[in-house]
């Protein structure tokens, strides 16, 4: 039985991220779709509400949704978990990406990342594009799933008022 994990920042998960998903759901046993901290970013909804989009996006038997707010190489220890899963769009994901495999499989030795290369349609798709159009109302039903187009829209165009109002 192989598990993956699958983990990101989701803030908030994108047709693109849907579309990982469902082909690692395909390859492996079972994928673990984590909600984690990015030292490096802000965030725009709070972790509850990434996994509440999570759920209410994903309905797969072999697909679970969890957060975590540590080391990604101790989550996958405590999960029996040997594989993690990235999606590579852009050349420009490489490097970043291929230093996280690295420091990851340094720290647990038993882990591998394995990449899948985005789905051509969402090779230049990543939540701050989604939350950029969504500030401005601009249509979203070809970047994020229907179930939680109500909500980012809300959250940004709120966020938008608060800016314009300064
Ligand atoms: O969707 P993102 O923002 O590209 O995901 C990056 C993420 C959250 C997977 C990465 O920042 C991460 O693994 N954070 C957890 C802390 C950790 O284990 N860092 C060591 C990896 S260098």
């Amino acid at each position: 039985m192989i598990t993956a994990i699958y983990p990101g920042s989701f803030d908030p998960v994108t047709l693109g991220h849907l579309n990982i998903i469902k082909r690692a759901a395909n390859a492996f046993d079972q994928v673990i779709v984590c909600v984690m901290v990015n030292s490096a970013k802000s965030g725009t909804f709070s972790p509850e509400e990434r996994v509440d989009f999570l759920r209410r996006t994903i309905h797969l038997d072999n697909v679970e949704i969890d957060m975590h707010t540590g080391l990604l190489a101790d989550y996958a220890r405590k999960k029996g978990a040997r594989v993690l899963v990235k999606g590579l769009r852009a050349v420009s994901d490489f490097e970043a990406e291929v230093q996280m495999a690295v420091v990851n499989s340094s720290l647990n030795p038993e882990l591998d990342t394995m990449f899948f290369p985005s789905g051509q349609k969402y090779s230049y798709l990543s939540s701050t594009v989604v939350k950029e159009l969504a500030r401005y109302s601009a249509n979203l039903t070809e970047v994020l799933p229907r179930e939680i187009i109500e909500d980012v829209k809300m959250k940004m165009e709120i966020k938008r008022g608060e800016c314009d109002g300064k």
